[in-house]
């Protein structure tokens, strides 16, 4: 699939098929994170898969009740190791790091036909105590991943002429 197309068609999937996913499949959506670029090449993310139904309730729980979360034949937990790492333009590399990571998952995602949702809602104290996660590691996103079972609505995106200037900024 070509790239563009992967990017067209991805859409948040709240709605999914009660049906497993191959592991073949999952692995191709893990192995595009592994590739993902981060700054010094830290890696610094980690992901833990769950598939368990009980826990992906709690985890939906933890995701401020947006059911949908559970109802994903998987989730999976996008984490950072390192958090100190501070670029020279004053931002942090780990949320960064680990949400490109996740971004190039949601594309394999659509690629081997299968949607997500990124989860920025949730208890990040709640997930960890779930998951067994230590506490200087950082829950950076959810993604609940699984066939959709709804149509992609149109994109609600703005123009590119409102978003992209030409050669400096002008308000
Ligand atoms: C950082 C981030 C956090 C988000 N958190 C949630 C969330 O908690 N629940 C949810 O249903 N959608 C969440 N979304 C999905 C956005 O609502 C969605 O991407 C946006 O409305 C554009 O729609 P689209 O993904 O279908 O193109 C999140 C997206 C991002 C990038």
């Amino acid at each position: 699939m070509d790239v563009m197309d992967a990017v067209r068609q991805r859409f948040s999937v709240r709605k999914f098929k009660e049906y497993d996913i191959e592991d073949s499949k999952l692995e191709r959506v893990l192995e595009a994170a592994r590739l993902a670029p981060s700054a010094r090449n830290l890696q610094e993310w980690r992901f833990v898969v769950v598939r368990d139904p009980d826990m992906r309730a709690s985890l939906a729980e933890a995701a401020n009740g947006q059911n949908f979360v559970g109802e994903a034949p998987a989730v999976i937990v996008g984490c950072a190791v390192t958090s100190e790492h501070v670029m020279s333009c004053g931002l942090h590399c780990f949320p960064i790091d680990v949400s490109i990571a996740m971004a190039y998952m949601t594309l394999e995602a659509v690629e081997q036909g299968l949607g997500t949702c990124w989860i920025g809602a949730f208890n990040a104290e709640k997930v960890r105590r779930l998951l067994g996660i230590p506490d200087d590691v950082i829950v950076v996103g959810l993604l609940p991943i699984g066939y959709p079972d709804q149509e992609a609505p149109p994109k609600n995106r703005s123009a590119l002429d409102e978003i992209v200037m030409e050669e400096r900024w002008r308000s």
